[in-house]
């Protein structure tokens, strides 16, 4: 045999082996992102609600019960897409805003680049919101195959504008015409479109962060009308989100049985961080809610269900963070282990039901949150330690129902940055026990592994509005084009 032969066969034999082993180790992946949805906010933790697709995943796959995320939106769409935490980024600090140069930084290959060079079809309908100043920024110039949605961080459900101006794209093109229609409507219906139409060769990979349940309370009446035994108005209307949500990701499932495509698709579904209590979310039992370090904003409604699980039915206790979604979903993909980032892949640990292999983890690390005080949290097994300002919403927030204005809040603002405050959080879950007294040698200890961690740290990029995001130069759309990053 020559040696061409030898070689043609023995890449024959490869691929052989790669196609064979494909078939079975790449899964579809549908990752869901419900903004704002809070712990207390699903059937399967509040018969208030009135989600029945979700929970059957949550009865059919994992709860992932200590599943932790930034307590914000920006940064925490930032830790799933790279795997990197917030206070590496610069994004640590609050959303990006409109029109700031800022996008989750170019240097970072994220999970739609990792499929993509794994073969998946990757699409995105829904809420980008890390950065578009610069098009190199935007989905389809990372890694999307195609988007349909919006830049921002909220908008009108129906008219999908933003400060007065549009703010709705297919792929690079301003989007007029769903005008008047509701977005869990218009975005559902793109996605059983990508699904119908998928080339059934290729795994598919669809990033759907729907607008619901973010502000504004809107939702079409007869998702309200399911809820007439619920008297606070603001909560009933929330509920019917909620709602409308989940039969969006019940007619996603039915779409991809439709297609063949169900019985190999794994789902990822997550809040982004906890709901926000004025805007009706709710997150009872936990302390606090969005903006804060309490668990009420960080740990969050999470579920993982299908392909590839091997044990099911049954609530993970193990520690997760945001930012171990891009390991873990590549190892899932059958892709070579990413370990240059702040994730750690935790596919074996999840889909056996083994003990995680993260430890500890840092809630977030930012100086600029209150002139002069900083916000910083860090959790080693059981304890976590807050530093300087934990942010708000704080308190307890029962389920709203008693009467129409029956959100309240404790706001606690420690006007020290030093202050300290230690919990348990396994043994007191709500944080209602500082223990910073009591056990002084584990404050010690979490503080100076803060520290450690603080050496990292790369200031907030937080820059003032850029006045050529201006929306009207630009035909009064909300447009890519006015940085260079
Ligand atoms: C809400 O409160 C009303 C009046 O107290 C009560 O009748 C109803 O059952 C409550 N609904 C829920 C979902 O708790
Ligand atoms: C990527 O860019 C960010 C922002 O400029 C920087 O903080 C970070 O160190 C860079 N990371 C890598 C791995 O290059
Ligand atoms: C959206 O447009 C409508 C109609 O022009 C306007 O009344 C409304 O205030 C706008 N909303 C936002 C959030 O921009
Ligand atoms: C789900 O599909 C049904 C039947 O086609 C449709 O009536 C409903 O509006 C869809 N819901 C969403 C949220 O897209």
């Amino acid at each position: 045999m020559d040696n061409t032969i030898m070689a043609t066969t023995a890449t024959a034999l490869i691929l052989v082996s790669l196609i064979g082993g494909a078939v079975s180790q790449r899964p579809n992946i549908v990752f869901i992102v419900a903004d704002d949805l809070g712990w207390n906010d699903v059937g399967f933790r509040n018969s208030e609600m009135l989600t029945p697709n979700i929970d059957k995943m949550a009865r059919e796959g994992v709860i992932l019960d200590r599943h932790y995320v930034q307590p914000l939106c920006s940064p925490s769409r930032s830790a799933f897409m790279s795997g990197v935490y917030p206070f590496k980024s610069g994004l640590q600090h609050d959303v990006i805003q409109a029109g700031q140069s800022v996008c989750l930084p170019l240097n970072y290959t994220i999970i739609p680049q990792e499929l993509q060079r794994l073969g998946y079809a990757t699409h995105m309908v829904g809420k980008w919101h890390l950065g578009f100043c610069d098009w190199a920024c935007t989905p389809t110039f990372r890694g999307f195959d195609s988007f349909f949605g919006y830049y921002n961080s909220e908008e009108d459900y129906y008219m999908h504008n933003m400060s007065g101006f549009l703010d709705f794209r297919d792929n690079q093109e301003a989007e007029w015409d769903y005008e008047g229609q509701y977005s869990a409507w218009v975005f559902t219906q793109r996605i059983v479109d990508i699904i119908s139409t998928h080339n059934m060769d290729q795994p598919l990979f669809l990033y759907l962060p729907y607008q619901n349940v973010h502000f504004p309370t809107e939702v079409p009446k007869i998702y309200e009308d399911k809820f007439p035994h619920v008297v606070n108005t603001g909560r009933r209307i929330f509920d019917g989100m909620v709602n409308a949500l989940d039969e969006a990701i019940g007619n996603v499932t039915d779409a991809l049985k439709k297609k063949g495509l169900y019985d190999n698709t794994l789902f990822l579904l997550t809040a982004d961080n906890g709901g926000e209590i004025f805007s009706h979310g709710n997150n009872w039992p936990l302390r606090g809610g969005k903006h804060s370090l309490w668990e009420g904003g960080t740990r969050v409604t999470a579920l993982m269900a299908g392909a590839g699980l091997q044990k099911t039915g049954y609530t993970y206790d193990g520690m997760i963070h945001a930012v171990d979604w891009l390991p873990t979903l590549v190892s899932a993909a059958g892709g070579t282990p990413v370990t240059d980032r702040d994730g750690i892949d935790l596919w074996d640990s999840i889909r056996n039901g083994l003990p995680s292999k993260r430890t500890e983890f840092i809630y977030n690390l930012d100086d600029l949150i209150i002139p002069k005080e900083g916000q910083a949290g860090i959790r080693m097994g059981d304890y976590k330690l807050l530093m300087g300002f934990p942010g708000t919403q704080d308190g307890w927030h029962r389920p709203m129902n008693n009467t129409e204005d029956d959100i309240y809040e404790t706001t606690v603002y420690n006007l020290n940055p030093d202050k300290l405050q230690l919990f348990n959080v396994m043994d007191d879950p709500t944080e209602r026990h500082d223990l910073t007294s009591k056990l002084p040698d584990v404050v010690a200890k979490l503080k100076a592994r803060l520290l450690e961690y603080k050496k990292q740290m790369v200031a907030p990029n937080y820059p003032a509005t850029n006045p050529n995001s201006d929306p009207r130069k630009y035909g009064n759309a909300w447009t890519p084009g006015w940085c260079k990053l």
